[in-house]
């Protein structure tokens, strides 16, 4: 296993601390659950808070916890001596982007046809609940704004979380548009076939995927939510960090796409269905740009199909056409351009530090 990590840890924060926020930080999912469950409001349908409570431990806990515990992680990078209220907020609102990731896989794994999740069927596959697993991810989604009233409602920044809340899930719903759509209708009839693959997918149609689907909701959220506990308002400095949170999300999105068709599933706890959903991703991308017009003609006839057939013969071209190893590369050149990005901040050491521990957490996933 090849796993491609680098050193940038700052030292002033030890493994230690990130540990023990950790530990602190899963314990304090209990207490919000409970807190939600033991509201008087709409206490007359317990029913309903039963099941709520299935579907939130099924789907909130048992994730890497990288977005959330993002959070924390950003209010100790950006200042040294966090106070004890901070770093209690940092774990809610961490958990806030969980529930939101959480209600956004309930519904990917649906339109994505998927299997498994985190190493479990997927929750629309428990107890068959097919499409009833819909009205779950509307409710996960709307806890957000509860937790988010019940501890903040009295705060100078409740409507900058609010508003932040919202307009990410809009950005995230608006990319899974273009993700999903993107895959469709693959060799629909009529279609110049060949022409058709090579106008749809673009890197920059790819690209904006990304930044939508994935960037903002994963990186530019959890990091804006550490600033504005911290009342942070610099708006040059917001926008960096902007910057920074969507290369990441990249970055991330290109490790996520080879681990779909390269690793097995016990390494990312869910057997990949890009190729096929016939999904817009960098391999396909990659794939693409390096065939003949003969081997493109084989890749187009057969990607986008659930047939095990078609789905080896992608999977063949893409190592005849050296795939694997053109990700890792492409992955080794975005971490170095994102560490030099890093070693132009030492004018600014806080957001420097803060930005080597993300990238660090980013560059962690190992790569097969
Ligand atoms: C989905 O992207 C991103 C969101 C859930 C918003 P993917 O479809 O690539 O995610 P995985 O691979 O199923 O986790
Ligand atoms: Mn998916
Ligand atoms: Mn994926």
């Amino acid at each position: 296993m090849q796993n491609i990590h680098h050193s940038n840890m700052a030292p002033e924060l030890s493994q230690s601390v990130l540990l023990l926020d950790k530990q602190r930080f899963n314990n304090h999912l209990s207490t919000l659950l409970t807190d939600l469950l033991s509201e008087s409001e709409n206490g007359d349908i317990p029913w309903a808070l039963n099941w709520l409570k299935k579907a939130f431990l099924y789907n909130v806990p048992h994730g890497k916890q990288i977005r959330g515990l993002l959070v924390p992680l950003t209010v100790r990078g950006l200042e040294s001596c966090p106070s004890e209220k901070q770093i209690t907020e940092a774990y809610i609102l961490g958990w806030c982007v969980e529930i939101l990731q959480a209600c956004c896989l309930v519904a990917d794994d649906i339109m994505d046809k998927s299997e498994t999740r985190r190493g479990r069927p997927c929750w629309y596959k428990v107890d068959g609940l097919e499409s009833l697993a819909f009205n779950d991810a509307m409710l996960l989604e709307q806890i957000v704004y509860r937790i988010i009233t019940k501890y903040f409602k009295d705060t100078n920044f409740y409507s900058t979380l609010l508003e932040l809340f919202l307009n990410t899930t809009y950005k995230t719903v608006l990319g899974q548009c273009v993700d999903t759509h993107a895959g469709r209708n693959q060799n629909y009839e009529g279609y110049p076939k060949l022409q058709d693959g090579r106008y749809r997918f673009t890197i920059e149609k790819y690209k904006a995927i990304v930044k939508y689907k994935t960037s903002y909701y994963t990186f530019h959220l959890p990091i804006t939510l550490g600033a504005t506990i911290l009342g942070l308002k610099d708006i040059k400095t917001l926008k960096h960090l902007e910057q920074f949170a969507l290369k990441l999300g990249y970055l991330f999105q290109v490790q996520d796409d080879f681990l779909d068709c390269f690793a097995p599933e016990n390494l990312t706890g869910k057997i990949g269905t890009d190729i096929q959903n016939g999904k817009c991703t960098w391999l396909f991308i990659c794939a693409k740009d390096s065939s003949s017009q003969e081997e493109l003609e084989q890749l187009l006839d057969n990607y986008g199909y659930e047939d095990k057939h078609k789905v080896d013969i992608v999977k063949n071209l893409f190592e005849h056409l050296q795939i694997r190893s053109k990700c890792i590369e492409h992955v080794r050149n975005l971490t170095q351009e994102l560490t030099e990005h890093l070693k132009q901040l030492n004018n600014n050491k806080e957001i420097s530090v803060l930005m080597g521990y993300l990238l660090e957490t980013v560059v962690s996933v190992p790569m097969i």
